[in-house]
């Protein structure tokens, strides 16, 4: 029944059924294999689910029966986690569209998506927290700097990818200490690296939970400010959570949380910011949730009103940048109308605005790692630069998907 572990894997000792008989408490754990042998369990890590946790030897306590021991063995995600359910309703959808829309990228885009097993991970380190020891190891498991050879103002440390699929475990939680990495869509720095923060930036992040980007645009510079603003009250708790996992309490005034509508954020601080990020896009999750193919049709439909909800956004973005400021639009669709189409619709609209180019300063340094898809350009509106990059997942750079544009405010 025993066989050697291997890295990644987890034992388990002692364990009472929670509430919920779904999920297994786990009390203690005598020992962590792998990675990061020694640590204690993370708190995500307390509460698993069922499926992943397979008992390998068994242990009857004294007779009073007060301590029962089981030695389990978790698997680690990937290996251990049940078939996941396509949505078919989600699927042709994307299929009618994205068979249209990105053409023969799709078919190769679908087939990534629809395969958890081949998602790569990025890593990012918190620059707040002791992260040498992570460093070393990642560098040791094969992962790389993603931006060792560019001229991009920032650290070559920042974001740490593996060419395969190799899931980092997720950082532990220590007592009195920041985290020392998030695990991130490595797609998710492009928009943070396109708002190139600087120091003493005031800097709006208008969507911003759960906190990934805001916490990478903290890991690129000091700003003045930074404004974390998330509308839905259970996720504004999750992003103050994240912000104390990795933020010094001595940034507790240059890093702030608020829980306005973002829509009409940007007329009440109009020109309070130098660089505003903007995203409200949604994955459509292609896997079935609870409710299967019923809850993909509800999805669809609130998906239709996305774009005019995104437009508003963007402009409300833009009204907050001050003059000589910039704003970034980001989604992570592959959605015409909710990408171009938002950028587009505002363009027109909004005046004193001129769309920025990313092509040479994004799209041509970090093309090695992603599949950017050309977008065209729109001599209509008179702008030579195209509306945006789109970020599409391939076989061995899975990253995206991820819509981006920048935008200046001139007057
Ligand atoms: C895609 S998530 C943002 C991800 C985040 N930027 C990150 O990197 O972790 C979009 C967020 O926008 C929030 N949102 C939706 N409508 C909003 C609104 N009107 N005002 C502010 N936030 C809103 C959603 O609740 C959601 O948390």
């Amino acid at each position: 029944m025993f066989r050697r572990l291997v890295s990644g894997e987890l034992i388990i000792l002692q364990w009472r059924r929670s509430q919920s008989s779904k999920c297994l408490r786990l009390l203690s754990c005598n020992s962590v294999i792998g990675p990061d042998r020694g640590q204690d369990l993370s708190r995500e890590e307390r509460t698993v689910p069922t499926e992943r946790v397979r008992l390998v030897h068994t242990h009857i306590g004294p007779a009073d029966n007060t301590f029962v021991g089981y030695l389990f063995l978790v698997l680690t995600r990937t290996k251990f986690t049940k078939q996941k359910r396509v949505c078919k309703v989600i699927l042709d959808r994307f299929d009618q569209q994205y068979g249209q829309e990105l053409g023969p990228l799709w078919p190769s885009a679908r087939a990534v998506l629809l395969n958890p097993g081949c998602w790569q991970y990025g890593v990012m380190l918190n620059r707040f927290a002791a992260v040498s020891e992570v460093k070393q190891r990642l560098q040791g498991q094969g992962f790389v700097s993603l931006l060792p050879h560019t001229d991009l103002p920032l650290n070559s440390s920042l974001c740490f990818i593996h060419p395969s699929p190799v899931r980092y475990p997720s950082p532990p939680h220590r007592q009195g200490q920041l985290k020392p990495y998030y695990l991130m869509n490595a797609a998710s720095l492009l928009p943070v690296l396109a708002l190139g923060v600087e120091e003493g930036d005031r800097v709006l992040d208008l969507c911003s939970a759960p906190g990934g980007k805001a916490l990478a645009i903290l890991q690129t510079a000091d700003p003045a400010l930074l404004c974390c603003n998330e509308m839905d009250p259970h996720r504004r708790d999750w992003l103050a959570k994240t912000l104390e996992s990795f933020i010094p309490q001595s940034l507790s005034s240059t890093v702030t949380v608020s829980n306005q509508d973002g829509r009409i954020f940007g007329q009440s601080e109009a020109g309070m910011y130098d660089k505003v990020r903007e995203e409200n896009g949604h994955v459509f999750w292609l896997f079935s949730g609870p409710g299967g193919e019923q809850h993909g049709a509800v999805r669809l439909r609130e998906r239709a009103r996305l774009p005019t909800l995104q437009t508003q956004l963007l402009r409300s973005a833009l009204a907050a940048v001050r003059p000589g400021g910039v704003a970034v639009y980001s989604t992570c669709t592959l959605s015409r109308s909710e990408n171009q189409e938002v950028v587009e619709a505002v363009l027109n609209t909004c005046p004193g605005v001129e769309l920025q180019d990313l092509e040479e300063e994004l799209a041509l340094p970090l093309q090695e790692h992603f599949t950017f898809t050309p977008l065209g350009h729109t001599p209509s509106l008179g702008h030579t630069p195209s509306l945006g990059l789109l970020v599409v997942p391939q076989q061995g750079q899975t990253w995206g998907p991820m819509f981006l544009s920048r935008i200046k405010r001139i007057y």
